[in-house]
């Protein structure tokens, strides 16, 4: 896996090719039994600068997503990642995609955090601010660095509904660098009293867009990795709204997710490209709380899970690991 900084830049990377060099269809699958189980595939291609396609990065991730796994003591979400050389469709490896998917993940977030951290909507100094993160399971474990990384100092706040899975992350925080500290919090509106950076990634379930907006602060930034299991249609309405890729967006709306939702204001590459976003809620609601919160609803894409492992892949090369399979 590349070091944390290299993988921040792997994600802008990804997140500013979507609307340019890269094919990618929305997610299509099938549907196991279990309630808010998942099985994926996630086919992608970048486009390189060479004529002859040399350059090009092809593969696919197949992911498949049981919430109860934890239960069992399993992952909730198991991935492969295949990729396949791009002139001539041979294989050329296969991958852990559970820890490529929390890596490229958290490094999407930790994208949009830097940026925002950097010159967003309301520059903001950094050190100790406070961060509230919904859900202590594998993405939470694989945020806790990246926010540390990117906010020293950070005062986090972690809520589960398994209150033993949350206190276990909170005894791990602290030792994870940049972290000055992590506590548990009773419930999901104490947990984002007064943060600036709210992360939500609680379990699929039936029960969408369970969070109160009045609950937030002004100006907080709400970064959404559950879809739209906590952050609700009106924070979407009210403030700055922005996706990974809209196209994937508007499918998982027909599917039956984002009820309520409006169309995008626009997508992270955007806002990574420093394009001047939701002028016109700015102008209709300025002043107001609601106008000032930022939500950034990142649905995962496979050109994400296909750019970070070929990284890994081309380590993996240098360093002489991984095992070659007989042809
Ligand atoms: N956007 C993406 O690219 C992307 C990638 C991977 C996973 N995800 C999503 O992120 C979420 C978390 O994934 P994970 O691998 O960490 O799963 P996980 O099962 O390891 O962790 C989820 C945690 O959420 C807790 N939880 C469930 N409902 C809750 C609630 N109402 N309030 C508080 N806690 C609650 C569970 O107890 C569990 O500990 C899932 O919704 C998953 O679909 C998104």
């Amino acid at each position: 896996m590349p070091p944390l900084a290299e993988r921040l830049d792997l994600a802008e990377l990804v997140m500013r090719s979507l609307d340019r060099t890269a094919e990618l269809p929305p997610k299509f699958g099938v549907h196991p039994r279990q309630v808010g189980s998942l099985a994926q595939a996630m086919p992608a291609l970048l486009r390189g600068e060479a004529e002859d396609g040399s350059a090009d990065l092809l593969g696919v991730k197949w992911i498949a997503g049981f919430p109860d796994n934890p239960r069992r003591g399993l992952p909730a979400y198991h991935a492969l990642v295949l990729l396949t050389h791009p002139t001539s469709g041979e294989p050329l490896a296969v991958m852990d995609g559970g820890v490529i998917t929390a890596a490229r993940t958290s490094a999407v977030s930790g994208a949009v955090i830097r940026n925002l951290l950097r010159c967003g909507r309301a520059c903001q100094a950094s050190d100790g601010l406070r961060v509230a993160l919904l859900g202590a399971g594998a993405q939470a474990r694989a945020h806790l660095p990246v926010i540390g990384h990117l906010i020293p100092g950070a005062r986090v706040r972690v809520v589960d509904l398994d209150r033993g899975r949350a206190e276990a992350l909170a005894g791990e925080g602290t030792a994870i660098a940049g972290v000055a500290s992590v506590k548990t919090a009773a419930g999901v509106r104490e947990a984002v009293d007064g943060a600036t950076f709210v992360v939500s990634m609680v379990s699929f379930g039936p029960n969408r867009q369970a969070l109160d907006p009045a609950w937030l602060a002004p100006g907080v930034v709400f970064v959404a990795v559950d879809y739209d299991m906590e952050a609700p249609a009106a924070l979407a309405r009210d403030g700055l709204f922005l996706v990974d890729e809209a196209t994937q967006f508007r499918a998982a709306q027909d599917g039956g997710q984002f009820a309520g939702y409006p169309e995008p204001d626009g997508t992270i590459g955007q806002l990574l490209a420093g394009e001047e976003l939701g002028a016109r809620k700015d102008a209709t609601a300025s002043g107001s709380a609601a106008a000032s919160r930022t939500l950034v609803t990142h649905l995962g894409v496979g050109l994400a899970d296909v750019v970070f492992g070929s990284a890994i892949l081309a380590r993996a090369e240098q360093l002489g690991l991984g095992r070659l399979l007989p042809r």
